[in-house]
């Protein structure tokens, strides 16, 4: 064997060696990995299952529960009137029919005087509980709540539906919808909400009782493209006005996400 050929049988046992070591090394922090990605993954899947689990709770709890024992004193505990913003059309007319059915007297709250006196005189004739109306428009800004608050007084308002909202005429980037259309929805969506808790929420803590339901959006849920300050309005303030709710009173808020 010649000295040239005896360095390359040299040479290739060192290379195959140092591949095989290297194979090694790789195999054995493949399966370190493994093992840590494993372990991220059942701390995601347990996380996802509590998660699912928690909100499985909460549907039974909040919609099967009341279907089957739903009676008129569970809704009354929260106190005998209701007052719904938004009450004369759309989603609000609806909580405004299904809480009367429930035996709660209704107040509706909304711009035309016509169309409260249509729902409230409807309400009052089909399910025989009292209602009144609060002519109020929201996009007038802090000018309109000391009325309200009149209006509420020694009232026993149990649950505020803070459902009146505005939307844009169609979903368009920022700069396309006019100002004066974003700061109504401001106005409408977000101010008004959080006045109308400054009105009823000191009664209910006095109380001791109450429940307020925000109306919220699906778009508060994830970015969606074109809806800006409607999405914003949503999420901002339902979420973060849920939060400071259960943490500054023991009223039940709750979130109401529509399609
Ligand atoms: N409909 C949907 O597909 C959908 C989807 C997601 C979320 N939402 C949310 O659900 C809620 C209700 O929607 P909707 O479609 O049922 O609405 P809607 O049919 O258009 O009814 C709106 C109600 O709000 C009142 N309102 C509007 N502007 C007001 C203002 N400036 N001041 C006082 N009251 C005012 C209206 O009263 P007047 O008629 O007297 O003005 C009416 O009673 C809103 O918060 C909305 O963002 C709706």
């Amino acid at each position: 064997m010649s000295a040239y050929n005896f360095n390359i049988a040299k040479l290739g046992n060192i290379v195959q060696g140092t591949i095989v070591s290297l194979a090694k090394e790789v195999v054995q922090s493949y399966d370190n990995n493994l093992d840590i990605l494993a372990i991220v993954g059942a701390c995601y899947t347990v996380r996802k299952g509590l998660h699912l689990l928690s909100g499985c709770c909460s549907l039974i709890k909040h919609q099967v529960f009341p279907l089957l024992f739903s009676n008129t004193n569970t809704i009354l505990k929260y106190g005998e009137w209701a007052v719904v913003t938004g009450g004369s059309d759309g989603i609000g007319k609806a909580y405004a029919e299904e809480l009367a059915r429930l035996g709660v007297n209704i107040i509706l709250l909304g711009r035309s005087i016509q169309k409260l006196q249509n729902v409230s005189e409807a309400i009052a004739a089909t399910y025989g509980v009292k209602t009144r109306i609060i002519v109020a428009d929201f996009n007038k800004g802090p000018e309109v709540f000391p009325s309200i608050k009149e209006a509420l007084v020694d009232v026993d308002v149990g649950i505020l539906v803070n459902n009146a909202g505005m939307f844009f005429d169609y979903p368009a980037c920022l700069t396309e919808v006019p100002e004066e259309k974003s700061l109504e929805i401001i106005n409408v969506n977000i101010a008004a909400a959080v006045m109308m808790v400054y009105v009823v929420l000191p009664g209910m803590l006095q109380r001791k009782r109450g429940a307020i339901i925000n109306v919220s959006s699906i778009t508060s849920w994830k970015p969606v493209p074109l809806m800006t300050v409607y999405a914003a309005s949503k999420v901002n303030l339902m979420l973060h006005l849920k939060q400071k709710l259960i943490f500054s009173s023991n009223v039940s808020p709750r979130l109401l996400c529509c399609l």
